[in-house]
């Protein structure tokens, strides 16, 4: 049997993509994928730091696969991602966690193969992790996860410095991949079976090159049915982009838009660049061109000194928009960041209680959304079986709602219509339609 590899990835769709590309890496030196870490001769942890719990769940998985590796000496444990780009966590890995064979940064990818086989050799932990990119490295292999589903970065890095956030000091400033690059890995994911493409970047509303004239690109790509994105910045979104949804046939009606905070006095010491009447003014221009778009949002509850009242006012920004979904978070201190030096840090208690809140106001507008699909014929890719039920298939409609039905089980990646008979908070339920 061929060696085999397990990669646990953190963390967001930029770190998933990360990890397609390490086991594309994997891959062409001829391991395949294990179904789980126990048993197999290669281990990769993928770190996310945006937040706190990531954080603690990395170590807690990283004292399990000490375990595998006194039972198994051979075996291969690498660390990878944002937490690798602080040098005061690479050295607590060095110190406390000595079996680590290899440590890798978000700049690093492309050295996998090398340090896979340098750890062979090689007595103590071996750390490549450059400060900051030097380079685009394209034509890298890549496993996908979803054969009919591609991850695509379009920029790396951000530069918008929110005051809460880590990922400008771990994935540095934002650079742009060439369009000619994105147009031909697109082509090629097609050709090989991607209906629809995730374009990935932090703001990918400043991509360098023009973010709309690249949908206009690649929504001409034969065979590709749909186009998303994200993340989007309110501050960047142009009038272009809002007409893009009209004007392209192949984009997806559905936005992640953050939101943040629903209280000037907080977006403004979040850094943010907007406020919420602007906020508002995009979410009606946006719905005026597409009425029927699904937009998704970020909100964090409890970021240092925000008070009773910010936080009502998140909660009746909330009510009146009406988002079709939301990730909802509390504040997590982020060593090095503006607002982790903030004096005025809210109670853990305090944040916690208002994170229930807003799930509760959240959920209730999730759910009318849902409703109002009820008797509505959707096209939906099938995605698989059924998390829930194995008696379900489960795909997207094209606002990126979840729907379970019964079909064919062979028809993964094909798109249906399906009736939507019944809806939850967070998925509908429906038949297809013949
Ligand atoms: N605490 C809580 N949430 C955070 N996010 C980013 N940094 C933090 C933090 N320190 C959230 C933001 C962002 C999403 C990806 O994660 O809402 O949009
Ligand atoms: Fe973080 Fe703000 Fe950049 Fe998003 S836009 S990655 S929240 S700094």
């Amino acid at each position: 049997m061929n060696n085999s590899y397990f990669i646990r990835t953190f963390g967001c769709q930029m770190n998933d993509h990360d990890s397609e590309t390490m086991a594309g890496l994997l891959e062409n030196m001829g391991y395949c994928e294990a179904d789980k870490p126990e048993g197999a001769d290669v281990i990769i942890i993928n770190t996310c730091s945006v937040r706190e719990n990531a954080h603690n769940s990395f170590f807690g998985v990283l004292g399990q696969y000490k375990k595998l590796k006194e039972k198994n000496k051979a075996l291969v444990i690498g660390v990878a991602g944002c937490m690798m780009q602080q040098d005061i966590l690479v050295k607590q890995v060095k110190t406390k966690y000595p079996f680590v064979d290899f440590i890798f940064g978000t700049y690093n990818i492309h050295e996998l193969p090398d340090l896979v086989q340098e750890s062979k050799l090689l007595k103590k932990t071996n750390v490549r992790v450059l400060p900051e990119r030097e380079s685009i490295q394209e034509g890298l292999p890549v496993k996908r996860k979803y054969p009919f589903r591609a991850l695509v970065d379009i920029t790396y890095g951000c530069n918008n410095f929110c005051s809460y956030c880590i990922v400008p000091y771990t994935r540095g400033r934002e650079v742009s991949r060439g369009p000619e690059d994105i147009l031909s890995e697109v082509r090629n994911a097609v050709k090989s079976g991607t209906k629809e493409v995730m374009l990935l970047g932090q703001n990918v509303n400043s991509y360098e090159y023009g973010f709309s004239k690249l949908l206009g690109n690649l929504s001409q790509v034969e065979g590709l049915k749909r186009i998303r994105f994200m993340t989007s910045h309110p501050k960047d979104m142009t009038e272009d982009l809002i007409k893009a949804f009209s004007k392209y046939h192949n984009l997806s009606k559905h936005l992640h838009l953050p939101l943040q905070s629903g209280s000037d006095n907080v977006l403004s010491r979040m850094n943010r660049g907007y406020t919420k009447g602007k906020y508002l003014q995009l979410i009606k221009d946006i719905r005026r061109e597409v009425p029927d778009i699904g937009i998704r949002t970020d909100i964090i509850t409890g970021f240092p000194g925000e008070s009773e009242e910010d936080f009502q006012e998140t909660l009746n920004f909330v009510e009146e928009v009406q988002f079709d979904s939301a990730f909802t978070f509390i504040y997590s201190k982020r060593e090095g960041t503006p607002a982790a030096a903030c004096e005025d840090q809210v109670e853990e208690s305090v944040k916690h209680e208002r994170f229930q809140r807003l799930v509760k106001v959240v959920n209730e507008s999730a759910l009318s959304k849902n409703l109002s699909y009820i008797g509505k014929v959707e096209e939906v890719i099938i995605e698989g079986v059924s998390r829930k039920s194995n008696e379900y298939l489960e795909g997207r409609t094209d606002s990126f709602k979840l729907v379970n039905f019964k079909g064919p089980m062979e028809a993964l990646g094909e798109t249906v219509l399906v009736k939507i008979t019944e809806a939850n908070t967070f998925s509908l339920k429906g038949t297809l339609d013949l």
